[in-house]
């Protein structure tokens, strides 16, 4: 908004999530009143060309093949990473020195060990940090939350949790860093969505007993190439939890879920009801309550609209549905308000880092044949 104090903006990555990230902090201002103005002001990648023509193409208005240099820019004030999760701790730890905001995306980082420093350097420090959880902003998140909170269902009673997709279906998927140890495998990149939703809902998560299965015991080294190397990571895992509230559950992680294309997803059964929610179909909450007539009972169809903020920020209009993008948008909005002075964003770095303790539990859990306790 015109007259708006100005908070540059640093960008480390602009693959799949940077291009999401730079979108948001473009839009973020016609749609939310943040009190400040984003300037995209510089872009790292992994080359001084291939930072030069990202940086053109999101509108930055410089760039760098050395991140250290985006750190250390005194014109940028938050650092948003968006890099490969092996490059999380070294960006963020020279950001937070550099006295910058962090805005790293998830998972935090590639151990719990290494988290933890991360998320220690930062409170030290007194840094602001979000990290890129932006499942949790969905408008019907927050509303199955205060369905719960509020006792709508009564006590709880059962969570079923999921996150599938089918981007690693095909054996001939190449290695990425995602495969890499590094990477954590579908654990670590989708299994902490389904944790961290898990935990919003309904708080920690204290014990798992989890088995990591390889379908694909190799891959390409690279995309087209005819060298395979072995796979280190999972492709699914499955696992028993149990929460602090004595609630128990299940977990699943599966990046080789044929036709299934975002299914993060959740059914948290109460004693009077439930509630169900796909990410397939975001705009939904599907809820059902004890007591209807017989023959009349079932799940009902919540849909999103504008009494689900902050939906009426970008339509006055109910049913005309949300995407992807708009929760990043919605994320930057907090981050920036929080910027500003505002109330802390949350997922910070610590509530992240029970997230990768939580990942790594069951990495643990399946490697010892056993329950693992937090
Ligand atoms: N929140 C979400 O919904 C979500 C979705 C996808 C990915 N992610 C996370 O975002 C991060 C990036 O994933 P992605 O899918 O965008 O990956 P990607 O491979 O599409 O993009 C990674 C980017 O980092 C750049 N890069 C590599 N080395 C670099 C270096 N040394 N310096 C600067 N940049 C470098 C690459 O060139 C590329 O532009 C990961 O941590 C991933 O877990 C989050």
């Amino acid at each position: 908004m015109a007259g708006n104090k100005t908070v540059g903006i640093g960008l480390v990555g602009a693959g799949f999530m940077g291009r999401c990230h730079a979108n948001a902090f473009r839009s973020v201002s016609g749609l939310f009143d943040t009190g400040v103005e984003p300037v995209a002001e510089m872009l790292a990648d992994a080359s001084a060309a291939i930072a030069a023509s990202n940086a053109q193409a999101l509108g930055f208005a410089r760039s760098t093949g050395d991140w250290h240099e985006l750190c250390r820019d005194p014109r940028v004030d938050i650092v948003a990473v968006t890099a490969p999760n092996a490059l999380h701790e070294p960006v963020v730890m020279e950001a937070i020195t550099a006295g910058k905001t962090v805005y790293c995306e998830k998972p935090l980082s590639v151990t719990a060990r290494s988290a933890e420093r991360m998320t220690l350097a930062a409170e030290a420090a007194g840094t602001l940090t979000l990290v890129g959880f932006n499942f949790l902003r969905n408008p019907m998140i927050r509303l199955a939350k205060d369905i719960i909170d509020a006792g709508e269902i009564g006590d709880i009673a059962g969570f079923r949790g999921r996150h599938a997709e089918n981007y690693m279906c095909d054996p001939d998927a190449p290695h990425s860093f995602r495969t890499h140890p590094d990477g954590g495998g579908a654990v670590a990149d989708i299994g902490s969505h389904i944790i961290s939703m898990a935990r919003y809902l309904l708080g920690p998560i204290v014990e798992v007993n989890a088995k990591c299965k390889t379908i694909h015991k190799t891959r390409p080294l690279h995309a087209g190439s005819s060298e395979r190397s072995p796979v280190e990571v999972d492709d699914m895992t499955h696992s028993l939890i149990r929460f602090a509230n004595g609630t128990r559950g299940s977990v699943e992680a599966n990046w080789a879920a044929f036709g299934r294309t975002m299914d993060l997803s959740f059914e948290v059964t109460g004693t009077k009801g439930a509630i169900a929610f796909t990410q397939e179909r975001m705009n939904e909450l599907l809820v059902v309550k004890a007591g209807a007539i017989s023959g009349r009972e079932g799940f009902v169809k919540i849909e999103a609209g504008p009494a689900h903020p902050p939906y009426g920020n970008f339509c006055p209009a109910p049913g005309h549905h949300l995407g992807f993008n708009d929760l990043k948008v919605i994320e930057v909005a907090e981050l920036l308000a929080a910027w500003n002075g505002g109330a802390p964003c949350m997922p910070d770095f610590r509530e992240a880092l029970e997230v990768q303790r939580t990942v790594e539990a069951m990495q643990n859990s399946s490697r010892s044949n056993g329950p693992v306790t937090l």
